[in-house]
C-alpha cells in the first residue's frame, strides 16, 4: 500500500517535470500550440490538484487544495494555464509557493493586470479602498467572483448572476441582508425573479460608494435616477425614505412596523367578531330548535 503510493507520487512528480522542462525549451508557437501547451500544464496542475483528497496544514488550520476540474474547465479561464494566475508556481516541490492572505494578493493583483478597465472603475470604489484595521483591501475580485468557477452573469451558477449577488454581497454584508429580505424585491429575487432589483441594480458592481458619496448611486441625489430604471412612479419621494431598514417600533422601519402591526390586529379582530357572530347565531338557532313550532 505504502510502496504503491509512493511510486504513484514519484511517477507524477517525474511526469510532471519532464512535462514541464518540454514546455520550457519547446519552440515558439501558434494559438493552436498555446492552447495545447495550456492543456499540458494544467494536465500536470491536476493530476495533483485535481484529487478531492489533496490538503495542506497552513497556520495550524486545514487547507483543501483540490480544483473541481470539470468547474475550472468550464469557467471563463478554463482555457488558461493555471500558472497565468499562480504566476509564482515554477517548480515541484513549489518553492516560491504563497499561502494564506499573500496567495490571495498575489492573485488578484493577476486580475487587476488583465482587466485593467474594471480596475480602473473599482480602484474609486469603496471596495478598492485598503482597510487598515485588516491590513488588505475592502473586498478583493475573488471575494465576489470566486476563485476557480468565475462564469460570466449570464450563467445561473456564477456568483455575479442576478439571484446569486445577494447571497454573494453577504458574506460581508449579513445585516443588510437581513433587511434586505424583508424588501418586496427580495421577495421576487430569492425566488429566482430576474425583473426585481438585486443589490447591483441600485449599487452597481466595481463603482459602489457609500450614499454620503455624491456620485454613488444611492446618494439623495441620484436615488430617483437609480430606482427610475425601473420604476415611473413619482420618484421624488422615494429619495426620503431608507431602503434598507428593520421593523422595529423606532427609527427608520417605525411606520412599517406599526403599519403591520395595525393589520394584524385589524385580522384577528375581524376573524374574532366573525366568529362571535356565529357563535350567537348558532345559539338562536340551537334554543328556536327547542321549540315545538320549529320542528319540520
Ligand atoms: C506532484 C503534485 C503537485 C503538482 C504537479 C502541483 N502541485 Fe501545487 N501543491 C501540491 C502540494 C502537495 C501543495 C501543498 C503545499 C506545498 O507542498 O508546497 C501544493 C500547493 C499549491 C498551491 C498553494 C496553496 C496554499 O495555500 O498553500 C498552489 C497555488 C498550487 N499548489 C498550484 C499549483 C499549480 C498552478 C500547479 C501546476 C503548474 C501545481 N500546483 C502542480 C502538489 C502539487
Ligand atoms: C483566474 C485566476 C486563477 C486561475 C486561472 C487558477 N487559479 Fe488557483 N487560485 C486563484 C485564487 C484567487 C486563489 C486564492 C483563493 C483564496 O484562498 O482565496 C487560488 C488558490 C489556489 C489553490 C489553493 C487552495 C485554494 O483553493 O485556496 C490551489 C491549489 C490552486 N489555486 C490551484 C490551481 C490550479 C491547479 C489551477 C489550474 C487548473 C488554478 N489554480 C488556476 C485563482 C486562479
Ligand atoms: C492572464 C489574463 C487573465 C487573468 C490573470 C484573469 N483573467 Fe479574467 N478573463 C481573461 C480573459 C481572456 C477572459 C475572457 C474574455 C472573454 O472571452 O470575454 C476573462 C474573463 C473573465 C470574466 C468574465 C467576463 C465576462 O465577459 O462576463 C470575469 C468575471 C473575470 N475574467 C474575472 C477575473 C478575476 C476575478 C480574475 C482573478 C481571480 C481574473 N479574471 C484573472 C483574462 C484574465
Ligand atoms: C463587490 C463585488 C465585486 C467586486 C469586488 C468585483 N466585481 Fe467584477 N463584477 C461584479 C458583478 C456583480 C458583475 C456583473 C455586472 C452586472 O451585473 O452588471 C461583475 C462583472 C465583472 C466582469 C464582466 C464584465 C462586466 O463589466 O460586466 C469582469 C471582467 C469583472 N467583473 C472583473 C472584476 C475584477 C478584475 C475585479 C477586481 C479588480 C472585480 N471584478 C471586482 C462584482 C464584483
Ligand atoms: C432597490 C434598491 C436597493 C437594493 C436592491 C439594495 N440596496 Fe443597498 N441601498 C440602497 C439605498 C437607496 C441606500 C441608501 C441608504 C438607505 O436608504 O437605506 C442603500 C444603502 C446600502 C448600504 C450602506 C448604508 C447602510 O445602510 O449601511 C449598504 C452596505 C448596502 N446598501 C448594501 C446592499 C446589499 C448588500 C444589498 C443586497 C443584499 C442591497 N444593498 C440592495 C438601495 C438598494
Ligand atoms: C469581502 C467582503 C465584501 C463583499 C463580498 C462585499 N462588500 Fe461591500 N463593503 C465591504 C467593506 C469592508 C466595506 C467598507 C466598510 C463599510 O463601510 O462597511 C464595504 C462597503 C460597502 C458599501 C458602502 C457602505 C457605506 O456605508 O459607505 C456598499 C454600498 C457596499 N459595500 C455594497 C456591497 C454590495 C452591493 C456587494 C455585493 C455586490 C458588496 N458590498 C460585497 C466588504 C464587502
Ligand atoms: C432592476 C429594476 C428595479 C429597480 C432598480 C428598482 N425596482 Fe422597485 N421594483 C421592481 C419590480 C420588478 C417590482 C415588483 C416586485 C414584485 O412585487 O414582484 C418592484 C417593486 C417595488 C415596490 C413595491 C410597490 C410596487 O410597485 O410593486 C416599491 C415601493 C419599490 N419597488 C421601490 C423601489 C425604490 C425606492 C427603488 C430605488 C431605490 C427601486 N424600487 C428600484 C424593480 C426595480
Amino acid at each position: 500500500m505504502g510502496m504503491g503510493k509512493n511510486r504513484t507520487a514519484t511517477g507524477l512528480v517525474l511526469s510532471w517535470v519532464i512535462t514541464v522542462i518540454c514546455l520550457a525549451f519547446g519552440p515558439a508557437v501558434s494559438a493552436e500550440d498555446l492552447l495545447q501547451k495550456s492543456a499540458r500544464i494544467n494536465e500536470g496542475c491536476l493530476r495533483c490538484h485535481g484529487a478531492r483528497g489533496l490538503k495542506t496544514k497552513f497556520d495550524g488550520k486545514t487547507v483543501s487544495l483540490y480544483v473541481d476540474e470539470a468547474g475550472y474547465r468550464a469557467s471563463m479561464h478554463g482555457t488558461m494555464p493555471c500558472t497565468y494566475c499562480h504566476t509564482n508556481i515554477t517548480d515541484y516541490p513549489h518553492t516560491g509557493a504563497l499561502t494564506g492572505k499573500d496567495l490571495v494578493k498575489q492573485v488578484n493583483g493577476e486580475c487587476r493586470r488583465c482587466h485593467k478597465d474594471i480596475t480602473t472603475m473599482y480602484n474609486q470604489s469603496v471596495h478598492g479602498k485598503v482597510n487598515r484595521k485588516e491590513g488588505k483591501l475592502n473586498a478583493y475580485c475573488s471575494d465576489c467572483h470566486g476563485i476557480h468557477n468565475i462564469y460570466k452573469k449570464e450563467v445561473a451558477a456564477a456568483t455575479i448572476s442576478h439571484n446569486n449577488v445577494p447571497h454573494t454581497c453577504a458574506k460581508c454584508h449579513n445585516e443588510i441582508m437581513k433587511k434586505y429580505e424583508l424588501d418586496f424585491h427580495a421577495k421576487s429575487v430569492l425566488l429566482g425573479g430576474k425583473e426585481a432589483a438585486s443589490c447591483v441594480s441600485c449599487h452597481g458592481s466595481h463603482t459602489i460608494l457609500g450614499p454620503e458619496e455624491k456620485t454613488s448611486t444611492v446618494s439623495k441625489e441620484n436615488i430617483p435616477k437609480t430606482c427610475g430604471k425601473c420604476h415611473l412612479f413619482p420618484l421624488k419621494n422615494f429619495a426620503k425614505g431608507k431602503m434598507h431598514y428593520e421593523l422595529k417600533p423606532a427609527g427608520d422601519g417605525a411606520v412599517s412596523f406599526w403599519t403591520l402591526i395595525f393589520f394584524t390586529w385589524l385580522t384577528i379582530g375581524t376573524i374574532t367578531f366573525v366568529l362571535v357572530l356565529i357563535l350567537i347565531e348558532l345559539r338562536r338557532k340551537w334554543i328556536d330548535a327547542g321549540r315545538p313550532e320549529s320542528r319540520f
